[in-house]
């Protein structure tokens, strides 16, 4: 889709549609009052959130069609509002002959504002249809945001919200993929011509190596596929920053990359199983996340890790009492092999803090308890530092990604005892979550870490209004935004 800023008043734009915000208390931009005042007039429109109301042929337009959005109340109305809205809009306009669509900028229009709009717009557009080759999904040709004035404001809005929806679109397009054609090695591909197209640095650990290192904890999880398992490193240095050492803080971003997930020797139901394709999306998440981070440059070096592997059944599957080593030395009970997202992290975390890295990150699909603590609204946050939460928190809220923080007292430490190992990989049935993000807490140790569980938030199950069925790159914003805030 093409995006584009074009300069006119509502009159003067020819598009298949134009769309305008209108507010529940009457507010809207001046400019559409009269067109507004016979929508409302006739009972078509009242302005709530979520409402779309259209005006073919609206007399004295350019324009084919004026589309009026509802806005909700004007004081409740912020980026994360009107990125919904415009997504809701971009969905609802393209499925009805619309290919070309202006969207109107009220008053106060600054970076944030266009930045929101062409976000919605872009992860509107946006259909999973890459093996249905026969879709019915009719993409918008392109969106232009229109504002009455040039202002510097809106063109970095809107160069920075291409970068970040496309970012967070090619994460959703990994995910996606079902697990025969993202498997471990084929990420690693993604990773390498991701890399090479946006100049990042990478380097690929394959088995071999990471059995030198002596990441036995990954390794126990991926023996029992035929996949081979691969630990993605994506470097971004920005210029004239050391990466490591005396200079300064180097940000680690961390994801759960387990392309299938059966739970291994501790199977799964087959109920739903076919949803465990997206236990990769904490990795598309952080590759999205380094692709925005390449253009965006921020002056943090951030280094991406990605443990990747298939969790499967075979002759050589890990079994449940098996004890492995980690790199970090400690040993791990395995006492259900579909607690397997802490095992691959766990060398990875101990992997970045090898790599010099001062504090980090990791976003992972890792638990269903944490889906029954918060439900598809809110992305748990665990951490070790809450300087460090905060840090995570704000770039979340700027970016309209809804975190909510999680207890991590050491009451629950003591529930990962076991009598063989340094540690089980599993806790009693209550407080999973917590549980989990402990066992990967014993990893990061003192460094500065938070954990997001998006168990509940990486994927929908169903198409939301302003978003398409599937995964939906959660993370990815927020990371880039917490990488380009650091200083
Ligand atoms: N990938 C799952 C977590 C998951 C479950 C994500 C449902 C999304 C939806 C993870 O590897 C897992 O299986 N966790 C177990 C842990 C348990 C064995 C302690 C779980 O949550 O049931
Ligand atoms: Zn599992
Ligand atoms: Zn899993």
């Amino acid at each position: 889709m093409e995006t584009k800023l074009i300069y006119q008043a509502l009159d003067e734009v020819a598009a298949d549609a134009v769309a305008v915000v209108f507010f529940e208390d009457g507010e809207g931009l001046p400019q559409a009052k009269t067109w507004l005042d016979e929508m409302r007039s006739s009972g078509e429109f009242t302005g709530k959130s979520g409402e779309i109301a259209t005006l073919h042929q609206p007399q004295g337009l350019k324009a084919k069609r004026l589309i009026a959005a509802g806005g909700g109340k004007k004081d409740k109305f912020d980026a994360a509002v009107l990125r919904k809205i415009a997504g809701t809009v971009v969905r609802a306009v393209k499925q009805k002959g619309v290919k070309k669509l202006a969207w109107m900028l009220s008053g106060d229009n600054d970076t944030v504002t266009a930045e929101a709009a062409i976000e919605g717009a872009i992860l509107g557009n946006y259909e999973p249809v890459m093996n249905k080759p026969s879709s019915e999904a009719k993409p918008l040709e392109s969106f232009a945001l229109v504002a009455p004035a040039h202002l510097a404001e809106l063109e970095a809005g809107l160069k920075r919200g291409v970068i970040l929806a496309e970012a967070q679109n090619f994460a959703r397009d990994l995910g996606n993929q079902p697990a025969n054609l993202m498997t471990p090695t084929i990420i690693a591909q993604q990773a390498q011509q991701m890399a090479r197209e946006f100049g990042l640095d990478v380097e690929v650990l394959d088995r071999e190596r990471m059995k030198q290192l002596g990441m036995g904890s990954l390794l126990g999880v991926a023996q029992g596929s035929d996949e081979p398992p691969v630990m993605i490193v994506l470097k971004y240095q920005p210029v004239g920053v050391k990466s490591n050492g005396k200079a300064g803080d180097h940000l680690a971003l961390i994801g759960k990359g387990v392309t299938f997930d059966s739970g291994g020797i501790s199977i799964k139901p087959a109920q739903d199983m076919e949803k465990m394709k997206y236990d990769m999306c904490g990795a598309a998440a952080v590759l999205g996340a380094m692709r925005a981070i390449a253009q965006l440059k921020p002056s943090v070096p951030v280094t991406g890790i990605v443990p990747s592997v298939e969790n499967m059944l075979s002759g050589r599957a890990q079994r449940p009492g098996d004890i492995v080593k980690s790199l970090s030395g400690k040993t791990v009970e395995v006492l259900n092999t579909d607690a397997e997202g802490r095992l691959i992290l766990n060398d990875a975390i101990t992997y970045a803090k090898r790599l010099g890295c001062t504090h980090l990150v990791d976003a992972a699909t890792l638990t269903g308890a944490i889906v029954v603590a918060l439900g598809h609204v809110h992305t748990g946050a665990f951490t070790n530092n809450q300087d460090m939460l905060g840090r995570v928190l704000a770039a979340a809220k700027e970016e309209g990604e809804n975190m909510w923080p999680m207890p991590l007292d050491d009451d629950y430490r003591e529930l990962l005892k076991s009598a063989f190992a340094d540690l089980a990989n599993i806790g009693p049935r209550w407080g999973g979550a917590i549980t989990a993000a402990w066992f990967l807490r014993e990893f990061a140790e003192d460094t500065p870490w938070v954990h997001l569980d998006i168990a509940g938030t990486g994927w929908l199950d169903e198409a939301a209004p302003h978003l398409a069925k599937g995964p939906t790159g959660v993370c990815v914003r927020t990371f880039a935004q917490l990488a380009a805030r650091w200083a």
